[in-house]
C-alpha cells in the first residue's frame, strides 16, 4: 500500500536526507513539497527544494509557505548548522525550474480535498505553514489522516534552549494550534532522533548505494559533521527528519506512547513540548488537550538498515 504524503521542509541537509528516503520508498507517494522558514529564508528553502527535485530528475509541486514565526520577530536561522545556503556550502546552480503558484497552505488544503483521509502531513521544520492550513479551512483535521513531526523533546533536552527543538522554538505559537487540533499528531523529537547518531561512514554508504542522491547528501553532509561533532569526541551525524517518513515505511521500528503536549510560549519555555503521558496528570491544562502519540524509542541497527536499503533501491 502507498501512503500520499507532503513533506512540507526547510531544506536544510537532514531535510535533503529525509526528501531523499522519500523519494526512493515505493511505501510513499509523494504529492509536493511544501516550504517555511526554519534553517534558512523561506525564499532558499523554495529554491533548495526545487534544487533537490531537479537533482533527483523529479517533477512535484513546490509551493513556498510562511516566512516568519505566527507571532515574534523573524527567526535567527540556523546557518551555522547547514550552511550559508542550507545546504552545506556546496553552492549548487540556482534553479531552472519554478514554485508553483499556490502557497503552501493551499495546496495542503487543495490536496486534503482532493485526496480526504488519505494523506499523512510530515512537517520537518517549523509548523507555521500547517497551522495557517488549520486556519483557512477549519476542516482539515477531517480531512487529513495523520501528521507526522518532527520536532520537540519529551523527555530530554532541547537543542536551542535547554528545553526547546529548533522546528518548535522557531514557531511556537504555531506548533501550540497544530499539537491542539485535535487531529492523530505523531510527534518524532529529540527523544528519538538525537538518541540514535550515525557515523560518518554512514553517509559514504549512502553514496555508494546511490551515486545521484546518496552523492549529494554526502557531499552536503560534511558541514553538518562538522558542526555535530565539536561536542563529541567522534565524528557523528543526526538524520532528525528522516524518522517520521521511516515510520510510514515501517510503523514496527518505533515505540510511541500517547499522552498531552502543551507547547510553551512564554520567553523562558519557549518552543518546550511540555508531555503528560495518558494518566500521569489530573491537570487540565494537560487533560483538556487532545492526545498525541511521541516516539519514546527505536530500532537503531534496523532503521539505518532502511535508509541504506532504500537508498540502494
Ligand atoms: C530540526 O531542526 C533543523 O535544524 C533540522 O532540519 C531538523 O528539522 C532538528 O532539531
Ligand atoms: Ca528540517
Amino acid at each position: 500500500m502507498t501512503n500520499k504524503v507532503i513533506i512540507d521542509t526547510d531544506p536544510g541537509i537532514d531535510d535533503a536526507m529525509a526528501i531523499y528516503f522519500a523519494v526512493q520508498a515505493p511505501q510513499i507517494d509523494l504529492l509536493g513539497l511544501t516550504t517555511v522558514f526554519g534553517n534558512i529564508e523561506v525564499e532558499l528553502a523554495t529554491q533548495n527544494a526545487l534544487r533537490l527535485l531537479e537533482h533527483a530528475n523529479i517533477d512535484l509541486p513546490v509551493c513556498k509557505g510562511v516566512a516568519m514565526p505566527h507571532v515574534g520577530p523573524e527567526s535567527t536561522y540556523a546557518k551555522f548548522v547547514h550552511g550559508e545556503d542550507g545546504l552545506g556550502n556546496l553552492h549548487l546552480p540556482p534553479p531552472k525550474t519554478s514554485a508553483d503558484q499556490r502557497t503552501a497552505a493551499e495546496f495542503i488544503i487543495e490536496m486534503a480535498h482532493k485526496y480526504p483521509n488519505e494523506i499523512t502531513l510530515v512537517p520537518i521544520g517549523p509548523l507555521g505553514n500547517i497551522a495557517l492550513a488549520l486556519k483557512l479551512e477549519p476542516k482539515l483535521p477531517e480531512l487529513i489522516k495523520s501528521v507526522n513531526i518532527m520536532g520537540g523533546a519529551a523527555h530530554v533536552a532541547g537543542n536551542v534552549t535547554p528545553v526547546a527543538e529548533a522546528n518548535i522554538w522557531n514557531d511556537a505559537y504555531a506548533a501550540e494550534i497544530v499539537f491542539s487540533a485535535g487531529w492523530d499528531v505523531k510527534m518524532f523529537g529529540l527523544d528519538v532522533t538525537y538518541a540514535t547518531s550515525f557515523d560518518p561512514d554512514f553517509v559514504d554508504i549512502l553514496a555508494a548505494k546511490n551515486p545521484v542522491l546518496g552523492g549529494l547528501v554526502a557531499r552536503a553532509s560534511q558541514f553538518y559533521i562538522d558542526f555535530y561533532s565539536k561536542r563529541e569526541d567522534k565524528k557523528v551525524c543526526f538524520f532528525h527528519d528522516a524518522f517520521p517518513l521511516a515510520y510510514i515505511v515501517n510503523p514496527d521500528l518505533f515505540t510511541l506512547i500517547t499522552g498531552n503536549i502543551r507547547i510553551g510560549t512564554d520567553p523562558l519555555h519557549r518552543g518546550q513540548t511540555s508531555f503528560a503521558p495518558l494518566g500521569s496528570t489530573t491537570s487540565e491544562l494537560w487533560t483538556e488537550t487532545p492526545p498525541v502519540k511521541v516516539a519514546t524509542g527505536v530500532n537503531h541497527a534496523a532503521l539505518t538498515q532502511l535508509f541504506i536499503d532504500t537508498y540502494a533501491r
